[in-house]
Formats: structure tokens, sequence, C-alpha cells
């Protein structure tokens, strides 16, 4: 398993290329079942989550080809497998996305049931209830949910919460629905924008995507479409929170600045000096950071994607941070790693209680999720001495090179292959 040595105390300086939006990414590589024509995106990111995308759609029949290092060209002409098996499903819970476009499409689909995972129970009840509202027959057979509709019928559906991934489902099982459908309550971030963006490429007529009133208007079929994934705004934050915790200057390019409002405003608040353009942030820090509070919430509220980084830098900052996770209710694994730092925080429920402290020293710490690996790199490049981040499998689901790219901002960070460790 590799691991992460990083030698904390360089200041960060330079320039870094943020990739493309693994949850832009995810969804819009499952759009490609939608239609027989092709795809053609760039922009995607290198993760392992894309990767077992393809390979999933793949399993279906959809072809793909590499034509760059971000490029792809799928085709679901010649699917001949409406299902999503377990072994791919229990390691990437968004494969529940193939759920929609495959009903909407072929009329049957067999999806495993994604289980629990480390940041909470995730149930998929909202996918199930909106595919039932567009009269899909559903149920639940050896842990698959299956599907099945002759055409799906436009509806109007208010899922009980916001959810991300159930808007984009049900908008990618709506597209080729007869008649409209007004999906009330939707997700508002901007990888559903994105989404509907490419959809509406392909020919799918949707308005109101952005806000939490989504309309579609059902076609009988879509066309291929050439698209770019949106720039990752939780990896950009991610660089802005490393470079608050050990201090420097770094710009980064490929950026997309109006989908971070309130990443931006809370590492403000936290001393950085922000600078932006259309496509560019520049972030300059000096000296300790201050503590910043924050509450998650659905976009355009602070991204629970972003919580444990900002806390992070926040065991380093002056002062006290309260910090509340509404979204998932045990986002908080990457603590107890921080402590081993250092840190001092202490949770009850939803809320962590962070005081800064002048200095972490480095240690071994477990990575336990994507996001609390990043926190834990984030603390890693700002300890004293040397830290081992351990089970970065986590981060290489969701972060393109991260440690090329820091090395590149003159940070000392080291992969250790499985191999080198043994
Ligand atoms: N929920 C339900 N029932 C449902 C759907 C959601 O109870 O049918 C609950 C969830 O358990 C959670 C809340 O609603 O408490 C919101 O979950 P949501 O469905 O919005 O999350 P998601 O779609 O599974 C996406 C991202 C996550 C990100 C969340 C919140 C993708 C592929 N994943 O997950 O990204 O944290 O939205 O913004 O887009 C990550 O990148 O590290 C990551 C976990």
């Amino acid at each position: 398993m590799d691991k992460l040595r990083i030698t904390g105390g360089a200041p960060l300086a330079g320039e870094v290329t943020v990739s493309g939006a693994k949850n832009a990414a995810l969804p819009i590589l499952c759009a490609s079942l939608l239609s027989a024509e092709p795809l053609t995106l760039a922009n995607v990111p290198q993760l392992n989550d894309t990767t077992t995308m393809l390979r999933l759609l793949g399993t279906m029949g959809v072809r793909s080809e590499q034509t760059g290092t971000d490029a792809v060209i799928l085709q679901a002409d010649r699917v001949d497998k409406l299902e999503a098996p377990y072994e791919l499903v229990k390691t990437m819970r968004a494969s529940i996305l193939v759920l929609g476009p495959l009903v909407a499409r072929f009329g049957e689909a067999r999806v495993s049931l994604p289980g629990g995972c480390s940041i909470g129970q995730r149930p998929v009840d909202q996918h199930i209830k909106g595919l039932a509202a567009l009269g899909a027959e559903i149920s639940i057979e050896h842990g698959f949910v299956v599907a099945r509709a002759k055409r799906l019928k436009g509806a109007s559906i208010r899922t009980d919460m916001v959810t991300v991934t159930g808007t984009e489902n049900l908008l990618m099982a709506a597209v080729l629905a007869e008649g409209q459908t007004i999906l009330e309550n939707a997700a508002r971030e901007p990888e559903i924008v994105d989404l509907a963006e490419l959809l509406i490429k392909m020919g799918a007529r949707i308005s109101g995507h952005g806000t939490d009133r989504i309309v579609i208007d059902g076609v009988e079929r879509l066309h291929g479409a050439d698209h770019r994934v949106m720039s990752d705004r939780i990896e950009a934050g991610t660089f802005l929170c490393a470079v608050g915790a050990v201090g420097g200057d770094i710009l980064l390019r490929d950026a997309a600045p109006a989908a971070m409002g309130a990443t931006l405003d809370k590492l403000a608040e936290a001393g950085l000096q922000i600078e932006t353009g259309p496509d560019w942030i520049r972030a300059r820090m000096q000296g300790r950071p201050k503590a910043v509070g924050l509450r998650t919430h659905e976009y355009p509220g602070f991204a629970t994607d972003m919580q444990a980084q900002l806390m992070a830098l926040n065991t380093i900052a002056e002062g006290t941070a309260v910090i509340v996770e509404n979204i998932f209710e045990n986002r908080y694994m990457h603590v107890q790693e921080l402590c081993r730092l250092g840190a001092e925080i202490d949770i009850d429920g939803h809320t962590a209680v962070v005081r800064g402290v002048p200095r972490l020293s480095g240690a071994t710490v477990m990575a336990t999720d994507l996001r609390a690996s990043a926190s834990l790199v984030i603390a890693g490049l700002a300890a004293e001495g040397d830290t081992l981040v351990d089970r970065i499998y986590h981060l290489d689901r969701g972060y393109d090179r991260m440690e090329v790219k820091l090395q590149g901002l003159g940070a000392r960070i080291q992969r250790i292959t499985g191999k080198e460790s043994a």
C-alpha cells in the first residue's frame, strides 16, 4: 500500500494547474449511456474513481478511447449488460449514477445497492423514490436495485432532502422521459450545472439548473457532443488551505473561482490574501492563520468536501474555531489523526471545537477517506519533522497526482510505493 512521506515546514511557491472536477466527471461519464453517438470529453481528471467508472461502463459494453492524458471518447452503441455489480459499486458509490441513464434509455437496470461508508450511511432512497415517480417499477432483489420501465413518464418530484447525485440521477433519467419533469428541492452544485450543460449539448431540454427547481422536457433521443469538464473546486480549495497552513505565494491555473465563493471567503477571513481572475486564483499567506468557524451546507454554502481541509488549517490557527458538519453524520474521521499530530480538537455530535496550537509535530497517520486524507497532507506540510500518511489509496481516488503537484510548489513530499515500504 502506498504512503506519503512529508517533511513539513517548506512554504509553497509557484504555479499549479487545477484538474477537472471528479464530481462533475463521474456523472458526465455516465451520461454517455444516454446516446448511441460518441461523447468527446476533455479535462477528465486522472483518478482511481474515473478509472473505476470507465471500467464499470466498459463491463456494460460502453467503448472508451483515451485520446490524450485527460481526453476520452465514449460510445454506448453496443451496450449489452444493464448491470452494475457489487464489486465495483462497493469501491465507488457514484456507480449508482448509471441507474437513471440505464432505465431511461434501455428500460431496465440492475445496480447493486451501495452500503454505508466511513463518512455516513448514505442511503439512495431518494434516487429510488424519484425513479418510481417517473414510472419505473422498482424492487430490491438480492442486494440490487432493479428498475424497469417501458418509457419513463415526466413527473413532479420533490426530494426529501437536497441530494447531489440524486438530482443528477433524476436529471439523466428525465431527459429521455415522455413529457415534462420538474425537480423541486434540487441540488444547485456547479457540478450539476456542468452535467446539465453537457446534456443540453446532447439535445436535452433543461432549464433552471443551478436553482432548486429544474424543469426538463423529455426528448426521444439524444445525440453525441463535445464537452470540457469543469475545474475541480475542491482540489483548488485544498491547495489554498495548504498555502494558508504553511505560507507562501501560489497561483492556481484553470481554476473556477466563481464556484468557490464560500471557500474563498473563509480563507480570506483566515488571513490569506486572495486575488482572482476568470480562471485563476492567486493566494499569498504570511504568518499564522486566524481561526475561522464554519457550518457545512449545500451549495452555495460551505462545502462538506472542504470541511476536513479547513479543519487542518484551524489546527495551527490563532484562536478557537467551531465547526459544524451538517451534511454527513460521521465526517470527523480525520480528527483523531490530526490529534496524533498535536492538534487539540473536541467533538460533540456534529460539532468540532478546534483550539489552534502554535505548531504540529510530524507522526504516522492513517487516511480514512478522501477529504480526510487531504487534511492530513495539509497538516503534514505544516508540521515540524516527518509525517507519514498511510492508506493514501483514498487520496488517489479523488486527487490527480497530488504529491507531484505539491512538489512543483516546493513541498517536500514523496510517495513511497507498496514495494518500497514492504
Ligand atoms: N441522502 C439520503 N438519501 C438519498 C440521498 C442522500 O438520505 O437518497 C442524504 C445523505 O446520506 C447525506 C445527504 O443526503 O446525508 C446529502 O448527500 P448527497 O446525496 O448530496 O451526497 P452524494 O450525492 O452521495 C456528493 C458527492 C460527495 C459530496 C456530497 C455532498 C459525488 C460523486 N459525490 O455525494 O463527494 O460530499 O455530494 O456535497 O458527487 C467527495 O468528493 O469526497 C464526496 C464525498
